[in-house]
């Protein structure tokens, strides 16, 4: 094959893998899932974010937020436990360093920004003081944060809470929204119709699964005690979801996280259905990984 051919080659590639959603192109369906590369720079040097589909930053919250006390992750034979807590800059920091830095940085990578909220008003708080969004492909919600005017019951466990979040997010900015949900409700059809009703133009799961480890003597393994589960122990969760998802809400986008560690995994969330995937823990272990999936995905096929 000479040059001339080995370019048209993979010039050709990518319209293979692209997907248009949010009204935008995403170069590939692979994206790093929220909390796992920082705002891009903690995966820099190791992991060519260009050639993702996407990034999906930490959550944000309105104030700076340390996180929980260490340790902080525990890993065990089904995949990870971790309780981080959120920790992240706080939004003035965000947008005025990290990402307008990750806007300059990621293209033709999407960069999907996620936020959080004690309170409802929070969530608004957050979005009024991104800034310029006009290169944010989406804002993603994570609804897995405790309301702290409804007990600390977290906002996505209940349809009307996560009503009243994508109402209010969606009366104070025209980017795409996209409701991440939890895998702990019985009822994720229920809240993914709830979201798509208030205006979400996407849903993502899932979110970690509650849980807990503890070492011989008795003691949690986490700072925090309980924590969330992610890893390969997620994969059938997240793509039993995604399946759920699409049925009850006759189609509404579905962007499948949990578990992914292989290009087939990501050939399983595809072939049912959803538009896009995230790799979070797989990516933590070995950061080139997200990479190779996208190559892999260009070489055999989705
Ligand atoms: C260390 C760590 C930090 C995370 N932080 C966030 C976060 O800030 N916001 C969020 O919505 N999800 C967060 N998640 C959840 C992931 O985005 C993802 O939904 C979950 O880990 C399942 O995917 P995985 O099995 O590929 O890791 C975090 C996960 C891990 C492991």
């Amino acid at each position: 094959m000479n040059s001339t051919s080995k370019t048209s080659f993979r010039n050709k590639v990518p319209s293979r893998l692209s997907r248009t959603i949010f009204g935008r192109n995403f170069q590939n369906p692979v994206l790093l899932a929220a909390g796992t590369a920082g705002f891009g720079n903690e995966v820099a040097g190791v992991t060519d974010v260009t050639r993702l589909g996407g990034l999906v930053t930490k959550s944000i919250s309105l104030h700076p937020r340390a996180g929980n006390r260490s340790p902080r992750v525990a890993e065990f034979r089904g995949g990870m436990l971790n309780s981080v807590g959120l920790a992240n800059p706080g939004v003035a920091r965000v947008a005025a360093d990290h990402l307008p830095r990750l806007l300059r940085l990621a293209p033709p990578a999407q960069v999907l920004v996620s936020i959080i909220g004690f309170q409802l008003d929070e969530y608004a708080a957050v979005i009024d003081q991104l800034g310029d969004v006009s290169g944010v492909a989406a804002l993603e919600l994570n609804l897995s944060c405790p309301n702290s005017a409804a007990g600390g019951i977290e906002f996505g466990a209940d349809p009307a809470s996560i009503e009243a979040v994508v109402k209010t997010c969606r009366a104070h900015t025209t980017v795409p929204l996209i409701a991440k949900l939890s895998p702990a409700s019985p009822n994720i059809g229920t809240l993914a119709r709830a979201a798509a009703a208030a205006g979400a133009d996407a849903v993502s799961v899932v979110n970690t699964m509650p849980g807990r480890l503890l070492d011989r003597s008795g003691q949690t393994r986490l700072g925090a005690g309980r924590g969330g589960v992610s890893g390969p122990g997620l994969l059938p969760v997240g793509l039993q979801a995604t399946a759920v998802v699409l049925e009850s809400t006759e189609g509404l986008p579905v962007i499948g996280v949990g578990g992914i560690r292989s290009a087939d995994d990501v050939r399983q969330y595809l072939r049912v259905g959803a538009t896009l995937v995230q790799v979070g823990t797989a990516g933590l272990a070995d950061p080139r990984l997200p990479e190779r999936l996208v190559r892999d995905l260009e070489l055999r096929g989705v």
